[in-house]
C-alpha cells in the first residue's frame, strides 16, 4: 500500500494506493474558493491553507480500512509552488519519523503523464504491466492551468518531453480568457459551458507556429487578440456574442493542441495516444482528439475525470508503476524543485 501526498499547487491532496486492489480512497480539499475572488492562485494563501488542510485530511483517510498500513510513501517534488511542495515534504517526512515508511519523491509531470494509465490497472490488477507495455510506445497530452505538454513514453518508460508552450499554457489561456469575458474562476468550465450554445467559426482567432513543423505552443496572442476585440465592442454586444467568443476562443486553443499532436503523430512511432491534466476534462478537446485517434486507429486513453485536474491517486501510482521517475529520500536527487520540466527526461535526477 503506498500513501501518496500532493501539495504542488492548490489542492491538498491523499491517496492510498495498492498493487493488488488499486485506489483504495483519495481525498482532496480544493482551494478554489478561496482564490476565486483574486481571479488565480495566491501561493502564499495556498501553502498556509495546506497547513490547515492536510491534518483534516488524515483525519478522514483514518476511519478507511487499511489506512494504517501503507508500507511508502510519495511525494510530490516537483514542480510547483516551492512553498506548497515544501508542505507536502514535510508531511512525509513527519509520517516517515512516526511509520518508518520509506519515502519517494516523484514528478508530477511524470504523474500526470501516466495518470491515463489508472484505468488499465483497475481493469486488470495482476497483468496490468504488460497491458501498460501494450501501450508502449505513447504519446500523451498534458494540458492543465501551469503545463501544456506533448511527450513520448518509450517501451523502457523513457520519458522525453516533445514540445511545450513557450508562455501561457492551454488552461491558463482559457482562464485568463474568461476573466476577460467576465466569467469566474478557473475559467476553462465556464467557457467550455458557454461555448455549447456558440459558434466555433463566429470569429477568427489566431492559432500561433500553424503550418510549422515545430512542437510548440504559444498562447498569449490568442489572448491579446481576443482583448483587442473586446476593446472594439460595446458591452452589450460582448454579452450577447459571449456563447460565439467562447466558442471560437475555445477553439482556437484546442485546435492548436490537436494539431501539434497531429505533427508529433507523424514524427514519432507510437501505438497509442494518451490525455491528462485538468483540460482533459473539455467535452470538446475529448471529442476532437477521439475522432484523431480513431483516424489514426490507435487508441486514446484519457485520464479519468477524478485524475485529471491534481491529485494524490496519480502520485501513488506513478510511485508504483513507473520506476524510473522515483527519487527514494536520503538520494541526492531529493530536493523539492519548483521547476522540475527541464529534468524530465530520465527523471532520476532532479
Ligand atoms: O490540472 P489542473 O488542476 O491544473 C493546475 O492546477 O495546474 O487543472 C486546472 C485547469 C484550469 O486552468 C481549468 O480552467 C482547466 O484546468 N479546466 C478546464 C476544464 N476543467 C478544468 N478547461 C477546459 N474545460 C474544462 N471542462
Amino acid at each position: 500500500m503506498i500513501l501518496g501526498i500532493e501539495s504542488s499547487c492548490d489542492e491538498s491532496a491523499l491517496a492510498l494506493f495498492s498493487g493488488d486492489e488499486g485506489i483504495k480512497g483519495q481525498w482532496v480539499a480544493s482551494q478554489i474558493a478561496l482564490h476565486r475572488e483574486y481571479g488565480g492562485v495566491v501561493p502564499d494563501l495556498a501553502s498556509r491553507e495546506h497547513l490547515t488542510n492536510f491534518p483534516e485530511l488524515l483525519e478522514r483517510m483514518k476511519g478507511t480500512a487499511g489506512a494504517a498500513r501503507f508500507s511508502e510513501i510519495a511525494v510530490t517534488l516537483g514542480p510547483g509552488l516551492a512553498g506548497c511542495l515544501g508542505i507536502g515534504v514535510a508531511l512525509a517526512r513527519s509520517l516517515h519519523l512516526s511509520t518508518g515508511a520509506p519515502v519517494v519523491g516523484i514528478n508530477h509531470l511524470r504523474a500526470h503523464a501516466f495518470s491515463p494509465f489508472i484505468p488499465v490497472h483497475q481493469e486488470e490488477p495482476g497483468a496490468f504491466m504488460e497491458r501498460i507495455r501494450d501501450h508502449l510506445p505513447h504519446i500523451g497530452l498534458l494540458v492543465s492551468g501551469g503545463n501544456t505538454l506533448l511527450f513520448h513514453i518509450g517501451r523502457s518508460f523513457d520519458l522525453k518531453v516533445l514540445g511545450g508552450t513557450v508562455d501561457d499554457a492551454a488552461g491558463e489561456a482559457l482562464d485568463k480568457g474568461a476573466k476577460l469575458l467576465g466569467l469566474p474562476y478557473p475559467g476553462g468550465p465556464h467557457v467550455e459551458a458557454e461555448a455549447r450554445g456558440g459558434d466555433p467559426a463566429s470569429f477568427d482567432f489566431p492559432r500561433a507556429f500553424s503550418g510549422k513543423r515545430d512542437l510548440k505552443f504559444s498562447f498569449s496572442g490568442l489572448k491579446t487578440s481576443l482583448r483587442y476585440r473586446l476593446e472594439g465592442m460595446e458591452k452589450g454586444e460582448v454579452a450577447e456574442r459571449r456563447a460565439d467568443l467562447c466558442a471560437a476562443y475555445q477553439e482556437a486553443v484546442i485546435d492548436a493542441l490537436v494539431s501539434r499532436t497531429v505533427h508529433a503523430l507523424k514524427g514519432f512511432p507510437c501505438v497509442s495516444l494518451g490525455l491528462s491534466g485538468g483540460v482533459a476534462n473539455n467535452r470538446r478537446l475529448r471529442d476532437r482528439m477521439n475522432a484523431l485517434a480513431t483516424g489514426e486507429k490507435k487508441p486514446l486513453l484519457v485520464a479519468l475525470p477524478e485524475h485529471c485536474g491534481d491529485n494524490a491517486a496519480m502520485i501513488a501510482f506513478a510511485a508504483y508503476t513507473d520506476r524510473r521517475g522515483r527519487v527514494p529520500a536520503g538520494r541526492p536527487g531529493f530536493r523539492i524543485n519548483p521547476s522540475w520540466e527541464a529534468g524530465i527526461e530520465g527523471a532520476e535526477e532532479p
